[in-house]
């Protein structure tokens, strides 16, 4: 029986992480050496899902696939096919709740495979309504950027559903580190939300100012002003902490990324736990940065160099 499959990748935002929610812009770069791939088979058995987390059929699958099994299922009901005969196997290294998209890119890769498997290629409208209603499981009230960039090949600025791709010529190497704490995108979204229900004004005014310094880096990016981008950066992570969403551990990262002579680092993503991601001149300077992470706690780092943007 053939076997079809469909990949996705990582992504890092940027800048404009929860401002993005209330229709500001952000900036997201693909990362290409994490994938995500999941391969179809059509079989005689009941819907089954083979994961990492759980192995057997869909109806049983538990909570946490929540997200993946919507994906499936809203794909089929979006195609007319029957809810039988296939299986949908998950394979990646995208690790999960750490900020990197990781269920964006679960939800892109199942409904494009699955999709496939009926014959069908989804266009790009398409697979991004389907990934939103996965998202929507797995995070409430998702932007849909995460959605966009776990399938854009290039850089990427996103505002309110608008996807426009960046070249980029840009000449600074960034260095994403894993906390190794899991994130809580859901809460850390609905906390900025009450927040701003409770104080408006003040919580509208650092919004502003994230999309300030989110317009701005754009610019930046494309001018290869390195030294400007890591500023925002930086001065994004306070601006994210007085949100709320930072953790006692990615402030401390942040600040042995700058002690390494980063010319900047914030946390990316939902935040509370996950990843920050580091901006530093040279490939010498990134691996310096990646070691003094790795030293100051990180589990793991990756290499993010501009050639992976270009695409
Ligand atoms: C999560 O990767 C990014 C957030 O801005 C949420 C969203 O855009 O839906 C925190």
């Amino acid at each position: 029986v053939a076997q079809v499959s469909a990949s996705a990748h990582a992504k890092v935002i940027l800048l404009g992480e929860h401002a993005v929610v209330y229709g500001g812009p952000a900036v997201a770069l693909p990362v290409h050496s994490l994938t995500l791939t999941a391969s179809v088979t059509r079989t005689d058995r009941p819907l089954w899902i083979d994961s990492v987390l759980y192995r057997g059929p869909v109806a049983a699958a538990p909570a946490q696939l929540n997200a993946p099994v919507t994906a499936i299922t809203a794909t089929l009901a979006a195609l007319g096919a029957p809810h039988a005969g296939l299986a949908v196997r998950i394979d990646g290294e995208i690790p999960a709740e750490r900020g990197l998209g990781s269920s964006a890119a679960v939800a892109a890769a199942i409904s494009a495979a699955v999709a496939r498997s009926c014959g069908v290629e989804l266009d790009e409208q398409a697979l991004f309504a389907l990934v939103q209603t996965a998202e929507r499981v797995a995070h409430g009230n998702p932007s849909g950027l995460d959605a966009r960039s776990v399938v854009s090949e290039t850089a990427m600025w996103f505002r309110a559903g608008q996807v426009r791709r960046l070249g980029s010529t840009f000449g600074g190497v960034f260095v994403i580190a894993d906390t190794g704490q899991t994130g809580g995108t859901r809460g850390a979204v609905a906390d900025v939300a009450a927040l701003k229900a409770a104080e408006p004004a003040r919580i509208g005014g650092i919004l502003a100012r994230i999309d300030a310094h989110t317009t701005a880096a754009a610019r930046d990016l494309a001018a290869d002003d390195r030294v400007s981008l890591g500023r925002r950066m930086a001065e994004t992570h306070e601006l994210l902490r007085a949100l709320t969403v930072s953790s006692p551990q990615l402030d401390h990262l942040v600040a042995a990324a700058h002690a390494a002579g980063a010319l900047g680092a914030k946390l990316t993503g939902g935040g509370r736990g996950g990843c920050l991601l580091a901006l530093a001149d040279t490939d010498a300077d990134a691996t310096r940065v990646a070691a003094a992470l790795r030293a100051a706690g990180a589990e793991r780092t990756w290499l993010l160099h501009p050639g992976d943007l270009a695409a």
